[in-house]
């Protein structure tokens, strides 16, 4: 996996305690970006449902900024030292 630390914020613009009016460059914006932690896997097709429900088994606490998953698709894979590709290469 890879993991990065990263600003970010969701629906509610990273506003934590009542409204935060700043000023960036000249304009007033209320988005504020909190540090959040990113975190990437690529994982065979079969996995991804399951670790969907570990990920929230885990990580839900039922307040807002738990964080969401998004899913995409990978093209390929290819492990440099071998040349596996595929889920061969995870
Ligand atoms: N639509 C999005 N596009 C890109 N990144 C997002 C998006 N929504 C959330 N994120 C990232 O996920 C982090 C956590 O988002 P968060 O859990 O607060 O989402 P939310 O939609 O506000 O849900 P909730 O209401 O449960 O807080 C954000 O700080 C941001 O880095
Ligand atoms: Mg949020």
């Amino acid at each position: 996996m890879t993991v990065a630390t990263i600003m970010g914020c969701g629906a509610q613009k990273g506003i934590v305690d009542g409204d935060v009016v700043r000023v960036i460059k000249g304009y007033k914006t209320t988005i504020n970006l909190l540090p959040k932690i990113k975190i990437e896997a690529v994982v065979p097709d079969e996995s991804v449902e399951d670790i969907i429900l570990k990920i929230q088994e885990k990580c839900s606490s039922d307040h807002v900024g738990d964080g969401k998953i998004f899913i995409h698709n990978i093209e390929e894979a290819i492990r440099i030292r071998t040349g596996e590709r595929g889920d061969k290469a995870l």
